[in-house]
């Protein structure tokens, strides 16, 4: 049958069908033939508990039977309310939660949100935002800005607003006549150079702990750290993309914790719901929120909203999800599983190694 359909990421050319799913339970997808597909990918690294998980369905039910869905705009609702205070409970540092429904606009929040927090109280002249080499931030204008990769966006190059981009360092990648170590010194020296020299840096914003999409990068130990001390020393502030890393993805409930950078605003998303609805979160510390607060003809509100902002269904979903986390201690869990795999990938490199 003739489908309509445009795949995203694809050169529709070279396809022509795709494989279609019509259920799925546990780790397993099953296609219209009856065939049995892993979902190595956790559902683009969404899915924490498996497919149709009993717990999360009956909380989506339960609340479909009430409301679906309610506009946020002067209204606020029960499990936007609950998922605030339980989201504010884990987010050290954080004060206010601001809904979304994807990754790419929370980070659009996040942009929004520390740029007018400059012009909010007047250092009207912080406009730049800096970031990493290698980045990825989501698909929207302002995040292929800021996690410019070269492949994906050169096309709409012209049209993205400037960002400083600092190398990053890989293990797998450093640059000739230096070593690892050297190599982060470098990138931490070049940051501080241009924090000390540039007064129109207004934020850092990074993914916390790796970079993910491009190009599975796991920072080296303290980087995060030191670039969050710099983000102090120099009063710039630091935004830390979460949504690929944060709840669990990496081994800890959040990287920044992990990392021990708090940040002024991070952001949330991909696994938030579980993997079950969308829904993304920005969050931010007292200091931004407060820059907000005036009469209302100061115009100092956040000017945005997207309709399913704090969405009734995705919030019910999202706290249950956490109330998983605990029930299972998911975290605790992980991190003795991350023993054993290590030791297991020590076995695998010994036995390679071996062989050569
Ligand atoms: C680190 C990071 N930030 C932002 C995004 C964008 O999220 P979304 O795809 O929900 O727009 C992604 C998506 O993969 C991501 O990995």
């Amino acid at each position: 049958m003739k489908s309509f359909v445009w795949h995203p990421n694809t050169q529709m050319k070279e396809w022509d069908s795709f494989t279609k799913i019509v259920k799925a339970k546990g780790m397993w997808l099953t296609d219209s033939d009856g065939n049995n597909l892993l979902d190595g990918v956790a559902s683009m690294w969404c899915n924490v508990w498996g497919h149709s998980k009993p717990e999360l369905i009956n909380a989506i039910t339960k609340q479909s039977k009430k409301t679906q869905h309610t506009s946020m705009f002067n209204l606020t609702n029960e499990p936007a309310e609950d998922l605030a205070t339980n989201l504010i409970k884990i987010s050290p540092g954080m004060h206010k939660v601001f809904y979304s429904d994807n990754g790419s606009s929370a980070m659009e929040i996040a942009f929004k949100m520390g740029l007018q927090y400059w012009n909010n109280i007047g250092e009207k002249k912080k406009t730049k935002i800096m970031t990493l080499e290698n980045g990825y931030h989501g698909d929207t204008f302002g995040s292929m800005a800021v996690g410019y990769i070269p492949e994906f966006f050169n096309k709409f190059k012209r049209q993205l607003f400037a960002t400083i981009q600092i190398p990053v360092p890989n293990k797998y990648r450093i640059p000739k006549g230096f070593s690892y170590q050297d190599y982060q010194n470098f990138c931490i020296d070049k940051i501080e150079d241009i924090f000390s020299k540039d007064e129109k840096i207004a934020m850092f914003v990074m993914e916390s702990g790796a970079q993910v999409a491009g190009g599975v990068n796991i920072f080296p130990e303290g980087f995060q750290k030191k670039i969050s001390k710099l983000c102090k020393k120099y009063n710039i502030l630091l935004v830390l993309d979460e949504i690929a890393t944060g709840f669990g993805r990496l081994g800890s409930m959040l990287q920044y914790t992990e990392q021990k950078s708090i940040p002024d605003i991070a952001v949330y998303g991909k696994m938030l719901t579980g993997g079950y609805i969308t829904m993304a979160a920005t969050l931010a510390n007292k200091k931004i929120y407060d820059s907000f607060l005036g009469e209302f003809d100061d115009w100092k509100h956040l000017f945005h909203g997207h309709t399913f902002t704090g969405n009734p269904l995705a919030a019910s979903v999202a706290n249950e999800n956490l109330k998983l986390y605990e029930k299972y201690s998911l975290i605790k869990k992980i991190k003795k599983h991350q023993k054993y795999l290590r030791n297991i990938m020590k076995e695998y490199q010994n036995w390679k190694r071996l062989e050569m």
